[in-house]
């Protein structure tokens, strides 16, 4: 399957520290963190690809081509989970990967487990049983370079689907633009936005 997985280290180390700093130190349980799209690299050739080099350039489009060929999962590796899993610094946590590839989320899961789980999803698709049952269920959803994956005509559907994750309260750090309804841009942060709190029922 070729979805176009690229990624490199420290793509999102911006957001990554930001997030660190907005989260609470302590809660009464563990955050629920949702990694959607999180991609994969050819191990070791990812690390070097994408420098603003020409030795860089050469070797990503070179990552690229061999990402295509048969290989078993070890020989890939994905950045974004466990560098979003460092950002929590001892925060206890459980992050779901959501992922068109199963790969990918085959090799998240791997690298984070026992404090990471898996789902095979296509965001591309509304009302998708899977996604409904993950509806409001996290604290943070963590989604960058996703949705421009999707064929435009299913874009809206993966964003709706991307904020449909986000709990009461929680937050969304993605790129692009997800502020609609009860999301809002969190102020002077940019690719951040946060789902408002419930209303308190009426006494
Ligand atoms: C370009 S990579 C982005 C990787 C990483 N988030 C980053 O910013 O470096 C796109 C990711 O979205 C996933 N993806 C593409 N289309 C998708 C879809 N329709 N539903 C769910 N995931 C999808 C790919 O498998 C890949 O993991």
């Amino acid at each position: 399957m070729d979805l176009k997985t690229s990624t490199w280290p420290r793509r999102h180390a911006e957001q990554l520290a930001q997030l660190h700093r907005l989260l609470p130190e302590s809660a009464d349980r563990p955050l629920a963190v949702a990694n959607v799209g999180p991609g994969l690299a050819v191990r070791y050739l990812g690390r070097i690809a994408n420098r603003n080099t020409v030795v860089g350039d050469l070797v990503r489009r070179f990552e690229t081509a061999v990402r295509r060929l048969p290989m078993p999962d070890a020989c890939f590796e994905n950045y974004e989970a466990t560098e979003l899993a460092a950002a929590l610094d001892g925060r206890r946590f459980h992050l779901t990967a959501i992922d068109i590839n199963p790969r990918v989320v085959r090799i998240v899961v791997k690298a984070l487990a026992p404090n990471a789980a898996g789902v095979v999803a296509d965001l591309g698709v509304a009302n998708s049983p899977v996604l409904l049952q993950l509806r409001e269920r996290f604290d943070v959803v963590f989604s960058f370079a996703m949705v421009a994956r999707v064929r435009s005509a299913f874009a809206d559907n993966a964003r709706d689907n991307v904020r449909s994750l986000v709990r009461p309260g929680g937050l969304l750090v993605g790129g692009g633009e997800f502020g609609a309804g009860d999301i809002a841009p969190v102020e002077g942060i940019e690719h951040f936005f946060r789902r408002r709190e419930a209303a308190s029922p009426a006494a």
